[in-house]
This record gives structure tokens, sequence and C-alpha cells, in this order.
């Protein structure tokens, strides 16, 4: 059995416990959980049995466990990481994985010395039908990409813990929060990319709210377009448009069925996907299922239950894709104002 000690019962712990209940035949639970706000540690302990701590220093230094999942706003990030790895626990954090180029080298030198299992809440990289887009870009069943447009659009996100998600020296704001998903998914796709232009859209306070960024990787041309401050009515949407030699693949998370093939001969169709875990819990947010949120926690147990490297979204990998967007952030003219 593996147990993991749960540290933040946000909107992101609460998916997380959703997700290890839904992976208790696996072998892992839930024995501890920390939260600032005791009642929402106490409403994940109810149904794991798990451990209440208040902090999540607390939970690392005294909970006896075997795995750390971090889901605290991303300013704690790195210090609850490091310690986690120093007292010889797994760790999961979610993305992105951290605010600034100086935490990155620490994280990295820690992760090699303690030798732990380390790995990133990149869930797009596990999300079905992103998965199924690396793989026919792998195998070249449609031949090459010639371009690709990726867009993350939402209603400005309201839940956040004394509102750090808008404070972007916290955040790292929509660039780093949630652009980070389609910046590192390019990044996954085709490898590392030249970024040709980047134009951002900010409030009257100088903060991002909408970012419009283009690459080139190897020989495709691509897109990304992320926004979080759309009206409350406005439904999150994700989506990609991706054309390939022979033909053009288009996934929009709003529409059914979300996921099409249309190709050059005229056969149109929608791929049957392996059937992600359905939850029959109101999980709120942007999800109907657990979708890369249950893929990526399994992975990452399954990797430690078989002593098995983590290969698709790695430490080093969170990390670089970090690298990538502080840039992209830069060449919107946002050093000082993320
Ligand atoms: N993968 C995704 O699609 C996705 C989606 C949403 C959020 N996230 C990420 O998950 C992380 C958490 O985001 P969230 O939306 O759950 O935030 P949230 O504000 O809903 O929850 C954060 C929780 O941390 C608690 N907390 C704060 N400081 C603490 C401390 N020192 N010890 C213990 N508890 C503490 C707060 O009380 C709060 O309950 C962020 O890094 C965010 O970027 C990822």
């Amino acid at each position: 059995m593996i147990r993991v000690g749960l540290i933040g019962a946000g909107f992101m712990g609460k998916m997380h416990a959703t997700c290890y209940e839904a992976l208790k035949e696996n072998g892992v639970m839930i024995t501890a959980v920390a939260d600032l706000d005791q009642s929402k540690a106490g409403d994940i302990a109810e149904k794991s049995g798990a451990l209440v701590y208040e902090t999540g220093m607390e939970l690392i230094s005294q909970a006896d466990v075997d795995a750390i999942d971090i889901c605290l706003p991303t300013y704690l990030h790195t210090e609850h990481a490091i310690a986690a790895m120093r007292n010889r626990k797994h760790v999961f954090i979610e993305k992105p994985v951290c605010l600034h180029e100086e935490d990155e080298k620490e994280l990295l030198k820690t992760e090699k010395e303690t030798g732990v299992t380390v790995m990133v809440g990149q869930c797009i990289r596990l999300w079905s039908e992103y998965t199924w887009l690396k793989k026919v870009t792998d195998s070249k069943e449609y031949g090459e990409i010639v371009t690709g447009v990726f867009k993350r659009i939402s209603p400005k996100p309201t839940w956040s813990w004394n509102n750090w998600l808008h404070q972007p020296e916290l955040s790292g704001g929509v660039a780093l929060d949630m652009h980070i998903h389609d910046a590192d998914f390019v990044r996954f796709l085709l490898g590392e990319p030249d970024i040709l232009s980047v134009n951002a859209s900010r409030d009257e306070e100088g903060v991002i709210q909408q970012m419009f960024s283009t690459y080139k990787c190897q020989n495709a041309l691509l897109s990304s377009e992320v926004c979080w401050d759309y009206p409350d009515s406005f439904p999150f949407c994700m989506e990609y448009r991706v054309k390939f030699d022979k033909a053009t693949a288009v996934y929009n998370s709003t529409v059914s069925p979300a996921l099409m093939v249309y190709q050059n001969d005229g056969i149109s169709f929608s791929p049957t996907l392996d059937k992600e875990f359905e939850s029959d819990s109101n999980l709120g947010g942007n999800v109907s299922s657990l979708g890369g949120y249950y893929n990526e926690l399994e992975y990452f147990i399954n990797k430690i239950k078989n002593n098995e490297p983590v290969e698709t979204a790695p430490l080093s990998e969170g990390i670089n894709s970090v690298k990538m967007v502080l840039h992209e952030i830069a060449l919107a003219g946002g050093t000082v104002k993320l």
C-alpha cells in the first residue's frame, strides 16, 4: 500500500482526493492531509480516514507516509517539495512546478541527491485526447504536422484561497497558471520550439489576462491562445486543431464528440479512446470526468510501486516548461509584472 500525504485541500486537493479514492484498488490511500482550513482537510479525512495536520510542513515532518502530493498555491511549491524530498518522500507537485528560475537548480539538485521519485502535474501529457495526438504525431499516421492551434479559454477563476491566483507574484498569472498546459504540451509534442512572437492583453492594472504565442517547431507552425477573464457565463474550453499532411484533428472539450479526425480523402470519424475514469461525484471546475488528473496519479503511483523513473512528466520537464513560459512573459514585455 502506498500511503500518500496530501497537502492543500482546495480545488485541486479535492480533485486529487477523488482520484486516490478511485485508485484505491491500485494499492494507494491518503493517510494524512494538511490544510490551514481544518474543515477542508476534515472533509477529505472523513472519507479517507486520514490524519489531519494544519500546515504542509507539519505533515512533511511528522506523517508516516511514502509519498507527498503538493496541491498548495504555486508560490509554496518549491519549499514544500524540497522539504518532502529531504525527508525521503516521493513527491507529486502540481503545475507550474515553480515560479522563478532561481528555484530550478535547488529542486533538481535535491531530486538528484535524494533519489526519490518526483513528478509534476502537467496533466495534459496524460489527458486522453492529447495522448492520442502525441501518439499519431509520433507514429506519423497522418504524416507530419503542418500547423497547430491550441486554446485554453476560461471565465475568471474565483475559488482560490485568499485570492492567491490573481496575484501574479504568487501564481504567475494566466501565463504560468494556465498557458503552461499548452506550452508544456507543445514541447512534449515536437520538442523545444523557437518562439516567434508573443502578444498579451492586460487589464487596467497591467496584469496579463489573455496571451497569444506563436512557435516554430521543426517545420510546423503552432499557436496558442490563453485567456481567463471571459464572463462568468462563458464555458471553460480547451481546444486544439492540428493539420497534418493527410488529415486534420480537432478537439474541443465543450462539444460532442469532442475529438474528430477529418482525413484529406473525405472520410471523417471520432477516434475511440481508452475510457478514463468517470466520477459520479460533483467535481465542479472544468471537467466532468477525472481525465488526466486520474491518469497522472495512476501513472505516478505505478512508477513508485515498480521503482521505475517518471518519463512522461518528470521534474526536469516541468522546469523546462516554466522556463519557456517565463521567456514568453518577458517577450510580452512582462518582466516586472508577470
Ligand atoms: N492541473 C490543473 O489543471 C490544475 C487546476 C487547478 C489548480 N492547479 C494547481 O494546483 C495548485 C493548487 O491550486 P488550487 O486551485 O487547489 O488552490 P486553492 O486556493 O483552491 O487551494 C489551496 C489550499 O492550500 C491551503 N494552504 C495554503 N497554505 C497552506 C499551508 N502552508 N499548509 C497547508 N495548507 C495550505 C489553502 O487553505 C487552500 O485550501 C496550484 O499550483 C494550481 O496551479 C492545477
